[in-house]
């Protein structure tokens, strides 16, 4: 089976929202708190529109088919003296009936060798620690990086692309896109469902 990596067009948006609304519609989601309904194909819409904080949207075909999604924005590990440019990657999506065939492998993959091509020196993200320490990722703790509140979990994960590039990010904390920063609701969601899935 041929799996095809490409940069997204605007002529995907609609299908790579669509996308992400059910592969994160899992069972189980829910009662893994959040605000109560998937979110992600929102932040997917709002990270294109926002200035500058777009580093990388990619999709994965299969039999011309758009089945998958990855999207990267830019972000920083803050020091006491030093701002350090990182790459964020997520929400990263495959279609229910389509995973578990390698469609997600290839999409990290392919993302972590244009990261490099495009110069960033590590990824730092919140994901799952079951599905990406297969690709290289350790938890942040390594490199002494903590989120904005000092926490470390097995959730927070990186990777230097450059070797030795986050050895001055020690004691320095992680800041996302502004749109983690949004309050986000089901009333939001809902209104931007309603406009673009009615
Ligand atoms: C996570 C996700 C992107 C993986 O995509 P995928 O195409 O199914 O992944 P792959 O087929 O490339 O998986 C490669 C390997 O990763 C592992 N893997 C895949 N999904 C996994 C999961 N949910 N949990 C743990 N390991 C997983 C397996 O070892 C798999 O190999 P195997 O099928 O031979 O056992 C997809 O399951 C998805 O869209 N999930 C819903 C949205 C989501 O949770 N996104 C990630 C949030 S952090």
């Amino acid at each position: 089976m041929g799996i095809l990596i490409r940069t997204e067009l605007e002529e995907d948006y609609h299908r790579v929202e669509e996308i992400t609304r059910i592969a994160f519609s899992y069972p189980g989601r829910i009662e893994q708190g959040g605000i109560g309904c998937p979110y992600e194909h929102w932040m997917v819409h709002e990270l294109r529109k926002r200035d500058g904080i777009l580093a990388l949207s990619l999709v994965a075909e299969l039999d011309n088919i758009v089945v998958g999604h990855i999207i990267c924005s830019k972000a920083e590990v803050r020091t006491i003296d030093r701002v350090i440019p990182v790459l964020n990657f997520g929400p990263i999506s495959v279609m229910p009936e389509y995973q578990r065939k390698g469609v997600g492998k290839a999409l990290m993959n392919s993302m972590i060798c244009k990261a490099k091509t495009l110069g960033f020196g590590a990824i730092l993200f919140f994901g799952r620690p079951e599905y990406y320490p297969q690709f290289g990722f350790k938890e942040a703790s390594l490199w002494g990086i903590t989120d904005l509140n000092g926490q470390n979990y097995p959730a927070f994960m990186g990777m230097e692309l450059i070797p030795g590039y986050l050895a001055c990010a020690n004691g320095g904390k992680y800041y996302e896109s502004s749109i983690y920063d949004d309050d986000l609701n089901r009333e939001k969601v809902k209104a931007f469902d309603d406009l673009y899935f009615a």
